[in-house]
């Protein structure tokens, strides 16, 4: 593996001494235009939005409002147009590629409505492939004993139910202790019973490792786990609610 020299990224999922607001995401004015030949599609048109320490925190959205376009700039794997996003106090914006890719390397999981599972590889050693690049990862068999599935270990992505490959999905995304775990619409393709084994999963991330999450969802009936539900429209945040107390997925009222 090659060592990276560019931009230090604070390693922490703490705040830095000094930046202690407990604010790991600062997005301002972030702003997304694609240029489809003769036509600008504005995706993003000036988004705020902050995301703290350890929090869980749910987007909504019609189709098109620009959820994917937002959670793929938070997690570096797209750039904004304009407007800046700050992780722990560091402008990601100023990154370039090399230096977002460490970022997502070191800090970021990432969890996909399909799976991208290797299907010629087994459930432990899709998860191996993350772990063997990480800092300091959990070995396979633990990560896949925290979404439940150490019964599960070799067997292929085919011999698998999609609950259970997305848990296999996410036992990949949390494997290397990420700061961050972001979902794009995880259960999309699932039944609400192993939608909600698939929440659980996440939900277990979130508080036993103290993940800072977003997930990304069309179904409102999520939004009640949420510490926070961030509501987009027409690339704008129309919405912000404060949930007082958070709903356990198990106890989702669909
Ligand atoms: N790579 C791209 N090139 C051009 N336009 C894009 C691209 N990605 C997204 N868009 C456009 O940007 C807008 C926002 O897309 P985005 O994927 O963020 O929406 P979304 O809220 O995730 O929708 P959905 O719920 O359907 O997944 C859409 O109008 C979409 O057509
Ligand atoms: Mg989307």
């Amino acid at each position: 593996m090659t060592r990276d020299t560019g931009v230090e990224h604070p390693p922490a999922r703490r705040p830095p001494a000094g930046a202690d607001d407990g604010v790991v995401f600062e997005a301002r004015d972030v702003r997304k235009v694609y240029h489809m030949g003769e036509v600008d599609v504005h995706a993003l048109r000036g988004v705020d939005l902050d995301l703290s320490t350890g929090e869980f925190m749910v987007l909504l959205g019609p189709s098109g409002s620009g959820k994917s376009t937002l959670l793929n700039i938070l997690g570096g794997l797209d750039v904004p147009t304009s407007g800046t996003v700050r992780y722990l106090g560091h402008d990601l914006t100023e990154d370039d590629d090399r230096a977002l890719t460490r970022f997502r390397r070191e800090h970021v999981g990432f969890v996909f409505q399909f799976y991208n599972l290797v299907p010629s590889l087994t459930a432990r050693e899709n998860v191996a492939l993350v772990t063997e690049i990480a800092r300091s990862p959990m070995r396979p068999d633990e990560a896949l004993a925290l979404v439940d599935l150490e019964d599960r270990l070799n067997h292929f992505p085919a011999q698998l139910s999609g609950g259970e490959q997305q848990r296999v999905a996410i036992a990949r995304a949390i494997a290397k202790r990420p700061d961050v775990l972001l979902c794009d619409e995880p259960t999309g393709a699932l039944d609400v019973e192993t939608g909600v084994v698939v929440l659980e999963a996440i939900e277990r991330a979130n508080r036993e490792l103290g993940t800072t999450t977003a997930v990304i969802t069309h179904n409102a009936v999520i939004a009640d786990m949420a510490d926070r539900v961030v509501s987009l429209s027409g690339g704008l945040v129309s919405n912000v609610r404060l949930n007082e107390t958070s709903v356990a997925a198990r106890e989702l009222k669909w």
